[in-house]
């Protein structure tokens, strides 16, 4: 009997939605791709309380997506914030894990300096609204290739975190400044893992993730070139093919 390929979970990161794995889900219409707005995000409801949200409840309300879907284990794509909550998965619930891509994240908690960032974001947030957090962070987040030559994929990101809820955004920021070190996970894991980086990527730049890739045993490590942040939505033909390659490789 022929072994049904493994289904795929993607993680969005922040402040994002599902919309930016569009490319991937295209692309792998062959298989059963999950794109789950995280709570807060995309369409998803947002509590008010800034408490309500974590890597933790991330995490929780993802297995619960897998149960109602009768999906035992799933190959789990995280990108930036997503790989946080990927970090989590393989941590609380290492059996529904297949295998992991961890997109342009870092397994390092915040430091006291970025959490100082974090609650001015959150402050910028309340008082102008998710249009100046798109100000903020779309310069940061894209490459310069994408910033100088790519204006639909700017207007696209730039739509995607004006239209994210403010308490969503500050609910995630606050799961972001609380989220634990996974340093210390690296070396236990023991499923497939690709690490995928993107050259000019000035949040989680590539040299932390190619060391982040040798700390986990057997991890490949893809660098997409010419991508910033969001190497999925920026270099969807170079990402795609690193990931259709792992993909491949664990049937
Ligand atoms: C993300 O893309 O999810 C964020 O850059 C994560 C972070 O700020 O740590």
């Amino acid at each position: 009997m022929a072994m049904s390929k493994p289904g795929i979970l993607f993680i969005h990161g922040f402040p994002f939605d599902h919309a930016m794995w569009r490319h991937q889900v295209a692309a792998l219409a062959d298989r059963t791709c999950l794109v789950p707005d995280l709570q807060g995000a995309g369409s998803a409801t947002a509590p008010t309380s800034p408490d309500a949200y974590s890597m933790a409840v991330y995490a929780r309300d993802l297995i619960a997506l897998l149960d109602e879907r009768g999906i035992d284990s799933a190959v789990v794509c995280g990108l930036s914030m997503g790989g946080y909550v990927t970090f989590e998965l393989l941590r609380k619930f290492p059996t529904r894990v297949r295998a992991a891509i961890l997109c342009n994240t870092k397994s390092a908690a915040d430091a006291a300096e970025v959490k100082r960032g974090r609650d001015a974001l959150a402050e910028k947030a309340r008082s102008n609204g998710a249009s100046a957090v798109a100000e903020e962070l779309v310069p940061k987040t894209l490459s310069r290739t994408t910033l100088e030559r790519n204006p639909a994929v700017v207007r696209d990101v730039r739509s995607m975190i004006e239209r994210q809820q403010v308490d969503g955004i500050v609910g995630a920021l606050h799961a972001l400044r609380e989220r634990p070190d996974s340093t210390p996970l690296l070396d236990k894991i023991r499923v497939p893992v690709l690490v995928v980086a993107g050259s000019d990527d000035q949040i989680t730049p590539a040299a932390g993730m190619r060391e982040m890739a040798r700390a986990i045993p057997g991890a490949e490590f893809s660098l997409i070139q010419d991508a910033g942040h969001l190497s999925p939505l920026e270099q969807p033909g170079a990402f795609n093919s690193a990931l259709r390659g792992f993909l491949a490789k664990l049937l």
